[in-house]
């Protein structure tokens, strides 16, 4: 069959705004999920499942938000976390050795997924024998958390 110019153009039209539909969607839908690689012999490496795929990290510990995050974590952490101890969950200090910044913020934003799919979830899950509870966070209050993880861990 010969496609005419005009159909080609409209075909190549299609498919660039499919895919670029494809692409917001990645940003901004909950589901789907970017999986980044595990790297079992570098657990810092990995980033984990959920709607974070990179973070910055300055050197310099923003305060403002490290202070913010402190109350984010107190009233919606401090359940089951405590800083030095383990409680119900692990303890929080070390926590930004232990992990990368991704996978911290998929762990508070997007627990269910984790401990599903991702390995170093799952055993926390084994070990801890609770399941975190998604405190509905929005990426902004989760980074603020992570940032006061940072300042302890400093
Ligand atoms: C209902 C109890 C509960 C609440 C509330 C909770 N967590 Fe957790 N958290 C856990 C448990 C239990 C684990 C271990 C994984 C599992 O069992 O699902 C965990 C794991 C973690 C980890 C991974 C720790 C590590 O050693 O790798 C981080 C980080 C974390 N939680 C942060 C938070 C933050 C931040 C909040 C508040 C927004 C929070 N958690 C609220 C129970 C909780």
């Amino acid at each position: 069959m010969k496609t005419s110019k005009l159909t080609q153009l409209i075909l190549l039209f299609g498919i660039l705004t499919y895919s670029c539909g494809e692409d917001l969607n990645t940003e901004k839908s909950n589901t789907n999920y970017n999986k980044t690689e595990k790297n079992i012999e570098n657990p810092i490496l990995d980033k984990g499942v959920g709607p974070i795929t990179s973070v910055e990290i300055n050197k310099e510990i923003n305060k403002e938000l490290a202070t913010h995050g402190k109350t984010v974590f107190e009233t919606n952490c401090t359940a089951c976390h405590k800083l030095d101890k383990r409680f119900i969950g692990p303890a929080i200090t070390g926590v930004t050795n232990r992990r990368s910044p991704e996978w911290i913020m998929n762990m508070v934003l997007n627990p269910e997924l984790m401990v599903k799919e991702n390995d170093a979830a799952k055993q926390l899950l084994m070990e801890y024998m609770s399941p975190m509870a998604n405190q509905n966070l929005t990426e902004d209050e989760a980074r603020a958390v992570l940032e006061y993880f940072i300042e302890i861990d400093n």
